[in-house]
């Protein structure tokens, strides 16, 4: 079985190499817990260690703003967009009301047919087999009906299975201690992954969990993480003291 590594230090381990290639993961998490991070750099790796091209589709921050927040720890997206093997799709400007200058993008008001369009085209542009959606909240489905989102989701991951795209759906928890918004997205996706703030101390910890990764055997504990100056990175459990004799 092929498997799209992430390249995140100390985080294919865990989940049996990588993701299975063609599969979606739904990457949740509170705000600010490294979601958006972590989707820039399964892209960024895709292209710069395993060559495979990735289109990002972002619904709530504008193109410049993602490049930005990119270049803090070294990764020029322009770079990769020149070389086509990067399109994120802009469909953040438009639902702000905003003008774009962007190549890619979506106005306000788009449907699900008309974002699978744009998604199809980005892909076969770049021959992606990598994609990321940030964030699902944004599609405009309406997260009071689980049954809509359920299906519209569906559709969008149907797609990208049949193209064979390593996927991530992220995805923000409003309620504590909840695995997704609508409780219902992690049933449409192959695997779910939880990123986490909590308080130790006084003090924000980091921590990701693995809930589900189809034909994997993975980790179910949950795994303390660090964003530093390369973006994120588990960080390595302190080895328990041997007792002297
Ligand atoms: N250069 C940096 N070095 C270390 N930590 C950083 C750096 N830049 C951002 N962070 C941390 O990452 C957090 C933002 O992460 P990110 O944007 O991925 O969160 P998010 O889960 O996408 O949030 P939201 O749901 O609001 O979009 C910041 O709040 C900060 O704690
Ligand atoms: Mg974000």
């Amino acid at each position: 079985m092929t498997r799209a590594k992430t390249g995140i230090t100390g985080l294919d381990e865990l989940i049996g190499g990588g993701i299975v290639e063609g599969s979606t993961v739904l990457l949740s998490g509170q705000s600010g817990s490294g979601k958006t991070v972590f989707g820039l750099q399964f892209l960024y790796n895709g292209i710069t260690k395993y060559n495979e091209p990735g289109v990002l589709v972002t619904l709530e921050t504008r193109p410049n703003e993602l490049r930005s927040e990119a270049s803090q720890f070294g990764w020029d997206l322009r770079v990769l967009e020149q070389k086509n093997a990067l399109i994120i799709i802009d469909a953040a400007s438009g639902k702000a009301g905003l003008p774009t200058s962007e190549k890619y993008a979506l106005r306000r008001g788009f449907d699900m047919s008309t974002l699978a369009e744009e998604i199809y085209r980005a892909i076969d542009e770049t021959k992606a087999k990598r994609l990321v959606i940030d964030c699902i909240s944004g599609l405009g489905i309406r997260f009071s009906e689980p049954s809509e989102v359920r299906n519209e989701l569906f559709r969008i991951s149907a797609l990208l299975r049949e193209l064979q795209v390593t996927s991530l759906f992220i995805s923000e928890i409003i309620e504590p201690d909840s695995q997704s918004r609508a409780g219902v997205e992690q049933f449409v996706t192959q695997g779910l992954i939880t990123l986490n703030l909590s308080d130790a101390n006084g003090a924000l910890k980091r921590d990701l969990l693995v809930w589900k990764m189809k034909q994997t055997p993975h980790s179910l504990k949950k795994h303390s993480f660090k964003i530093g100056q390369s973006g994120i990175e588990m960080t390595a459990k302190k080895k328990s003291r041997t007792k002297n004799a």
